[in-house]
């Protein structure tokens, strides 16, 4: 069975002080959630506040990116080491933001997510067509090169330890979610891209996530598809109530 898994990714937005009283918040209210795995993804300046304040319970988190390199003279960056050293769990890699806007490829999340499975992170590795692409018909394909690209050469034993997460672009921060079916379509075609590249049960126990405007009141019934195992999520993810809400919509 794959444990469903609920990540919020807070992107450039918070500042100390509301970072600290969102993470307390959502810590607060998610205890006693014990059939799910949840994770806040807070900007990396505030990781080390939120990991004050969550301190005790059961709620993780991470970083929105890292760098590939181990250390060096790298101004800007910061490694795996740094953040484990922050107590995270978690790396958000690949996400469409850094890959369309800050010209990120599939061989820099390919050598990032190998430098956080070195370092014992779970990287969450987000794929993703453009809405060009979908109305192409390419959706397929484009899932099928970012997977090569960055997932394709690890080595089973380092998939089993990854998350993906399925997030059309053209769903991210615009409203427009995937109806249920399509998402469903593309975790399906993953699990078959898993199968194809390993094996049954790799495909069967890696979870995916859905991201692109999932918000408290459409999370139920995406995550009641057989083959979205979480949700990624973004702007919903700066309210604990609306944040909790989605968790809410897990599949008991
Ligand atoms: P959104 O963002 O929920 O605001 O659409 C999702 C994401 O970018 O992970």
């Amino acid at each position: 069975m794959r444990r469903p898994f609920i990540a919020g990714n807070w992107k450039m937005n918070l500042d100390r002080a509301g970072a600290v009283a969102l993470a307390a918040a959502v810590a607060e209210k998610s205890r006693g959630l014990e059939n799910v795995d949840l994770a806040i993804f807070p900007p990396s300046v505030y990781l080390d506040a939120v990991r004050g304040a969550v301190a005790g319970s059961r709620l993780a988190y991470g970083a929105q990116n890292m760098s590939d390199q181990p250390n060096g003279a790298l101004t800007g960056e910061i490694s795996a080491a740094m953040l484990v050293d922050l107590g995270c769990r978690y790396v958000i890699l690949g996400h469409s933001e850094r890959r369309h806007i800050l010209g990120e490829t599939n061989a820099d999340v390919h050598k990032k997510t190998l430098a956080a499975l070195a370092a014992n992170l779970v990287p969450i590795v987000c794929v993703g067509e453009q809405l060009a692409e979908r109305e192409a018909g390419r959706t397929g394909e484009v899932i099928r090169e970012q997977f090569a690209g960055s997932l394709g050469n690890l080595s089973a034993e380092q998939i089993g330890r990854v998350v993906i997460a399925y997030e059309p672009v053209w769903a991210i921060g615009t409203g427009k979610v995937a109806t249920p079916q399509q998402a469903e379509d593309v975790h399906k075609d993953l699990r078959k891209i898993l199968a194809d590249r390993y094996n049954a049960s790799i495909a069967q126990a890696i979870r995916i996530q859905y991201g692109g405007s999932v918000k408290a009141s459409n999370a139920a019934e995406l995550l009641a598809q057989e083959n979205i195992d979480g949700a990624l999520v973004g702007g919903a993810s700066l309210k604990a109530d609306e944040f909790l809400g989605i968790v809410a919509g897990v599949r008991r």
